[in-house]
């Protein structure tokens, strides 16, 4: 076959919702685009355990404590899996790894924001990994087996971090005014990072389209963006506490609720690198990888004993047959 017909059994599959494994042919665009997006993706996994990370210790029940640490420890997790997916597309876990500690590997510019107080780590559960939730449910169904597997399991335990958070504002809120008011002000500053998660308007993300015809995503960045604002603003008022924008109202007539405008220039400003924690964070990601060597080089050496032993057992259980002759 050659390259066009190739490209058009490539996108009848896509088409047809077969999908589509690491063995088969595909456009090089197509591998790129998924290395960049799993990528990036499994960076943020991994850079969005800091923010919570530092709130483990100071948890205020030895049961927030827990649920806590099963997040964080959750978070590793899709990070591991993602790298795994994107490893299958031929590319190696390091090169991944150094691209976004020494390179500019780009990861959620949510995850460059600090968590003050308490009340942070309910709106990360419930805004952050509830904007996750969003994007990454139709990604259960994108075009690329390993990634749309890997995305079924992610996405039931974001779907438990979700939950704690939300019952973390809701406690908040139940209890006295000082921690209503912690949690209007944890809404206030993660609101609109939250919105932004989803990534320019449709207008300006020039990858989309393409991503859209492979069936790599489902949905457009504003449709997830209106579908996130529509459930979110109901579990706000739920919570008896305000969403920080006096343009925000719903429209009958579109069956959904008006926002009003995201301040593009902050979101640029923080994907340069120029948000809050971004140094912090990139430093102290390079200090754990660093300081993790050993634990690698312990790790691949035992892989190796092991092997070494297997191999020697095998060749004592089956030793190599001696020619016959008749
Ligand atoms: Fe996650
Ligand atoms: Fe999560």
């Amino acid at each position: 076959m050659n390259a066009e017909q190739l490209e058009k059994t490539f996108q009848d599959k896509v088409d047809a919702e077969i999908r589509i494994e690491p063995r088969d042919w595909m456009p090089e665009a197509y591998r790129k685009t998924l290395i960049r997006q799993i990528s990036q993706h499994a960076h943020s996994e991994i850079v969005g355990m800091l923010p919570e990370g530092n709130w483990i210790t100071r948890a205020p029940s030895l049961r927030r404590k827990v649920a806590l640490l099963a997040k964080v420890q959750d978070e590793a997790g899709h990070g591991l899996y993602l790298y795994s997916a994107a490893e299958t597309l031929g590319v190696e876990r390091e090169t991944l790894i150094d691209e976004y500690l020494y390179g500019n590997a780009k990861y959620s510019s949510i995850f460059n924001y600090p968590t003050l107080n308490w009340a942070d780590i309910g709106a990360i559960g419930w805004l952050v990994d509830g904007a996750a939730i969003m994007n990454q449910v139709p990604l259960c169904r994108c075009s690329y087996g390993p990634y749309a597997r890997a995305m079924v399991r992610i996405c039931k335990e974001e779907s438990f971090h979700q939950r704690q958070g939300y019952e973390i504002m809701l406690t908040l809120c139940r209890g006295s005014e000082a921690q209503k008011a912690m949690a209007q002000d944890a809404l206030n500053r993660w609101w609109w990072p939250s919105l932004m998660m989803f990534g320019p308007h449709d207008s300006d993300s020039p990858h989309s389209e393409q991503s859209m015809k492979w069936k790599i995503k489902r949905l457009s960045n504003d449709e997830l963006r209106q579908r996130f604002v529509d459930v979110t603003v109901e579990q706000a008022h739920f919570l008896g506490i305000a969403i920080p924008d006096p343009d925000l109202r719903w429209n009958e007539e579109r069956g959904h609720y008006d926002f009003g405008p995201i301040n593009w220039a902050e979101f640029w400003d923080v994907v340069k690198g120029n948000g809050p924690c971004n140094r912090d964070r990139i430093r102290a990601r390079r200090k754990a990888h660093e300081e993790g060597q050993w634990v690698r080089d312990a790790a691949m050496a035992y892989a190796e004993k092991r092997k070494a032993r297997q191999t020697a057992a095998e060749a004592v259980a089956s030793p190599t047959p001696v020619a016959t002759y008749s």
